[in-house]
């Protein structure tokens, strides 16, 4: 289990989307944790509340800010309601994301769109309107000096392995995880005379509410008993088990902190080994 680090984050200020479940919430509760205070920006109102309720009770202050990340009028309206209730935002976690597995036959444009709207274009929105924020953050001196000697804010994007190559069932997921990893680097050769850090982290197998759907369906295409597509996909990982949301938590924390201060534009794979580039 790894372990967590007190005051870390002690009062930053951490926007995590989709963090009312999953992996999402592991990140927040995290976060939460370490000392900071944490928006669980979260489509299901009611895991928002849950989760915000879950963490207040440790110590800094959670808020649920139930949102459709989809929409960038309410990306732009969150980003405002966060500057006015605590001043400013030091850490975006781009987590939130879709997926229904479907054989490439079976992929229509509705489908591609609906998941591209979230994992894709929601993410890259979320990231800009809170990137112009953390700019704006930033001191007149440095930005005319074109760089900064501290960071200036944090930002981790949700890919995935699926992110590194593709899946016959899942093509439309698999385009936007990669795609993930592009607007990583774009963002981060952009953001890096602000000394802002934008990476992105790769999971592999992580049992969640999403990992329970892709089952369901893989394991019934495919003629198995519930249960059995999942097992098999963890028996293929190197280190012999699926990853927890505390996994995640780690690594996401760890870029998040400043001894990650020389690392952007970087995918980390946190997968047991699945991809080793
Ligand atoms: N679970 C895995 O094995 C795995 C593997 C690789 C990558 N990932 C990625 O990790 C991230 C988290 O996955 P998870 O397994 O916790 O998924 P999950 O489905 O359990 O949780 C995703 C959360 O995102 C929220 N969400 C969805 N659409 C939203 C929207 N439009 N606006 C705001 N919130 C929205 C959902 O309500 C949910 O709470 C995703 O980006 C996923 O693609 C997961």
């Amino acid at each position: 289990m790894p372990a967590i680090v007190p005051g870390r984050h002690a009062g930053k200020i951490a926007i995590v989307t989709g963090a009312g479940q999953g992996i999402g919430r592991g990140v927040a509760k995290r976060f939460v944790q370490e000392g900071a205070h944490v928006v669980i920006a979260e489509y299901n109102k009611a895991n928002a509340e849950s989760a915000a309720q879950e963490l207040s009770a440790l110590g800094p202050e959670a808020l649920a800010y139930p949102i459709d990340i989809g929409d960038t009028a309410q990306i732009e309206q969150m980003v405002r309601d966060v500057v006015a209730r605590f001043g400013r935002i030091d850490i975006l976690v781009n987590n939130a994301g879709v997926l229904e597995t479907l054989p490439l036959f079976d992929l229509t444009p509705e489908k591609w769109d609906w998941l591209q709207r979230v994992n894709q274009r929601g993410l890259f929105f979320c990231l800009q309107a809170v990137a112009k924020q953390m700019v704006a953050q930033v001191p007149d001196e440095v930005k005319q000096a074109g760089r900064a000697d501290r960071s200036y804010g944090k930002i981790v994007n949700f890919s995935s392995v699926a992110g590194r190559s593709g899946r016959p069932y899942a093509a439309h997921y698999s385009a936007a995880k990669w795609a993930v990893i592009s607007i990583t680097q774009s963002a981060a050769a952009y953001l890096a005379p602000y000394n802002i850090n934008v990476n992105a982290v790769c999971p592999g197998v992580v049992p969640t509410p999403m990992w329970d759907d892709i089952d369901k369906t893989q394991s019934a295409r495919f003629g198995m008993q519930r249960g059995e597509w999942i097992k098999k996909t963890i028996e293929s990982v190197p280190l012999k088990r699926a990853a927890t949301p505390e996994d995640l938590a780690a690594a996401v924390s760890f870029l998040c902190s400043t001894d990650a201060d020389y690392i952007t534009g970087q995918a980390l794979n946190v997968d047991g080994g699945i991809e080793m580039n």
